[in-house]
């Protein structure tokens, strides 16, 4: 079963056609990065025009360039949410007019889930031998821990009570002076500090809530910032020490998840995030259990993902052949979430 899988729930416009949920045929991504950065953040409506400017010609270009007809796919995939209200509504148009015309079943897919399918793209393991699985999806939206039973069973078992961790890398980042997005360059920075020349708090250390939070953590950074003089070293160990707390509680997290599921077989780090390789050395440190991360250009927003789930959606059925659907936006609107937990 060969998949289209069309993404554009934020600043990323993508496409990627995934044989069998796993291999991926071809993948094209195309960042608005550049048009957003001079703002310091994504601005909804210009990322909406952007992906209506490109998902055309990126369309015709992706099948030319890997000897596809538009019959040649078996299926359609589309992120149907969580994401910018605008931006899900070109992919999602786009997509239902793809499927109209081509009479090829269309399978609206959740954005946040479909990032774990992300560190399974190209693997050879059987699913067996992955699931159960802790899944965590660590994103500039989202910083979510699933427990999975299978590829399409999601039991969430933390959450983030405010901002992201992703979203906490970039407010951060900007705190420091550093272009967006600030994920990777608070990384790089970090790299040359010290984090134990900067003290700040540890969150949720007494509770055995399963949540996250970043917003004390940022309010901490930014009063560093203001109280040390900003001298190149000073920067540096402030994003060490941020960046330690930021991943750390994850992992602490991570850990009371798999005391209470010993039964999981793996553990799987998705999203923009598990591209910090700090993230992967914590993560590998705490366990003996297989980790999966996705190849770096899965890790942020591409289709492979979203053809992936899409696969395993198809499989079970589990979409409405009228085209009758809505998107959902960032907000979790009860009525669009009632599939979450599946078999
Ligand atoms: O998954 P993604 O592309 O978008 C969402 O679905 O939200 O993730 C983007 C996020 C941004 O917040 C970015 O700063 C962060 O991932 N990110 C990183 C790194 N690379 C990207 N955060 C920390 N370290 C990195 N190396
Ligand atoms: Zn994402």
């Amino acid at each position: 079963m060969i998949f289209l899988g069309i993404e554009s729930s934020c600043d990323e416009t993508a496409l990627a056609l995934v044989e069998n949920g796993r291999r991926v045929l071809s993948s094209a991504i195309s960042s608005q990065v550049d048009v957003h950065s001079k703002w310091g953040g994504v601005i909804p409506e210009i990322a909406a025009r952007e992906h209506l400017n490109a998902l055309s010609s990126m369309y015709t270009n992706m099948l030319k360039s890997a000897a596809f007809k538009a019959n040649d796919v078996d299926a359609i995939a589309v992120t149907q949410g969580p994401g910018l209200i605008g931006c899900l509504l070109v992919g999602v148009s786009f997509a239902k007019g793809l499927a109209q015309a081509s009479g090829k079943p269309l399978i609206p897919v959740n954005h946040v889930h479909a990032h774990v399918h992300g560190a399974l793209l190209g693997l050879d393991a059987k699913y067996e031998d992955i699931f159960p699985t802790l899944a965590l999806v660590v994103s500039g939206g989202h910083t979510n821990l699933y427990f999975m039973k299978s590829p399409r069973h999601f039991e969430l078992l933390a959450h983030t009570i405010d901002d992201a961790c992703g979203e906490s890398f970039d407010k951060v980042g900007k705190m420091l002076g550093l272009p967006y997005p600030g994920g990777p360059h608070v990384e790089a920075l970090a790299r040359k500090g010290d984090a134990s020349k900067i003290s700040l708090p540890r969150m949720i250390e007494r509770k055995s809530q399963m949540v996250f939070s970043y917003s004390g953590l940022k309010t901490a950074v930014s009063r560093a910032v203001a109280s040390q003089p900003t001298t190149g070293q000073k920067l540096e160990d402030i994003a060490a020490a941020f960046q330690e707390e930021a991943l750390g509680q994850i992992v602490r997290k991570l850990e009371l998840a798999y005391k209470a599921r010993p039964e999981s077989r793996s553990i799987i780090v998705a999203g923009g995030v598990a591209a910090n390789q700090r993230f992967k050395d914590l993560v590998q440190g705490m366990t003996s259990l297989p980790v999966l991360f996705p190849p770096l250009d899965y890790c942020s927003d591409n289709g492979a993902m979203i053809a992936a789930l899409g696969y395993h959606q198809w499989m079970a059925g589990d979409f409405d052949p009228s085209l009758g659907w809505d998107v959902y936006s960032r907000y979790p609107f009860e009525k669009f979430l009632t599939s979450t937990n599946q078999n």
